[in-house]
């Protein structure tokens, strides 16, 4: 990320390193730790959350991988129903946990919630995960409406949904959503992370739950890792305090807007109604197109024309986009505009 605030990273890790470098190379406090209390202090200020539903700890895939663990732990194996396509690293630990995991078709406005609550109506599942704003890889917004349905089917079939929500805070046009969690009280946990708009190397992500599982997670991390890094969550906390991450957000989103515009007007003109949506933030532009060719072989020949592109279908689990279809994920956010105009121009010859 060019917009790395680095002076100022590199002022408020000295000033930690000065002023309390006991804490920062020692353990944590061992015996449900959850996190730098004046780091959770913050992000509850953050969030409008109590920071004892807090958990912090080594980057968000870490603590949804510890949730996975506790949400799947214990019982045989359980349905967890995601979108689809959804971030492919987050299926595959639910996989890993034991989850059988089952892809829900995402629409221009979010999930498919009948398609979701048919399933639910033969199994409910262990969790329901979703990524609501801005989707990975899609750049897909669910729509408030949505938000809604989606929270009342978990009031009414009595299950957990998990949304993850890194780019939540990268919003470049229009207004904010509702998180799931102020709609939703306790069938609701938000994972959150400082990646995109601190420093991904910190490795600092959250969860927000109810006091219990924070203390399970909790728990559960001691039992994997002891404790997160004290050093990092100090410089994590420090820069909220100083006001570098409301900063960092507003120079990343002035950074990015531009290149989500041209994004957006390239790909529109290319490739029409096969964009999913336009989605006024985050990094990702998502494409379902006719393609008359194998996938190893699109991707092949886009390659060859200097194009890198994540495979499509990895971000299915299961249940594949329609034959005949092939689903890309554009990231605008590491190109100029003018290379990812040249690279989307490319991308449609490959195609015809
Ligand atoms: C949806 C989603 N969740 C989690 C992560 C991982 O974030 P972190 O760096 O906090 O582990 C990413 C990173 O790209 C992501 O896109």
């Amino acid at each position: 990320m060019e917009v790395l605030p680095l002076p100022e990273l590199v002022k408020l890790a000295s000033e930690v390193l000065e002023t309390a470098p006991g804490e920062a190379f020692q353990y944590a406090p061992i015996g449900r730790h959850l996190g730098n209390p004046h780091l959770r202090a913050e992000i509850a200020r953050f969030h409008g959350a109590e920071p004892d539903r807090i958990f912090v700890g080594n980057g968000s895939l870490q603590v949804l991988d510890l949730l996975a663990g506790h949400l799947l732990g214990g019982g045989g194996p359980s349905p967890v129903y995601v979108e689809a396509p959804t971030y492919d690293r987050a299926w595959r630990i639910f996989e890993r946990h034991g989850g059988r995991v089952v892809g829900v078709p995402l629409e221009g406005d979010g999930v498919d919630v009948e398609a979701l609550r048919a399933l639910v109506s033969e199994q409910v599942p262990a969790f329901f995960y979703t990524i609501p704003d801005f989707q990975n890889p899609s750049g897909v917004c669910l729509s408030g409406e949505k938000r809604r349905a989606l929270v009342a089917l978990a009031e009414e079939f009595g299950f957990v949904i998990v949304e993850d929500t890194p780019y939540r805070r990268l919003r470049f046009h229009g207004a904010d959503l509702p998180l799931l969690a102020s709609l939703g009280g306790d069938r609701v946990v938000t994972i959150g992370s400082l990646s995109k708009i601190l420093s991904p190397g910190l490795r600092v992500g959250y969860a927000i739950g109810t006091k219990a599982l924070a203390i399970s997670l909790a728990e559960l991390a001691e039992d994997t890792y002891l404790t997160a890094s004290p050093l990092s969550q100090a410089v994590a906390a420090k820069s909220f305090e100083h006001g570098l991450v409301d900063s960092t957000i507003r120079s990343v989103n002035t950074f990015l807007e531009p290149r989500h515009d041209a994004a957006v007007a390239a790909v529109a003109q290319v490739f029409g109604d096969d964009l999913l949506a336009v989605p006024g933030g985050g990094y990702f532009l998502g494409v379902l197109a006719d393609c008359a060719v194998a996938e190893d072989e699109f991707m092949a020949s886009a390659r060859d024309a200097g194009v890198l592109l994540a495979r499509g279908s990895a971000f299915y689990p299961g249940a594949r986009p329609t034959p005949g279809r092939l689903f890309m994920r554009l990231p605008f956010q590491a190109l100029t505009e003018d290379e990812f105009v040249a690279g989307v121009r490319r991308l449609a010859e490959v195609l015809q």
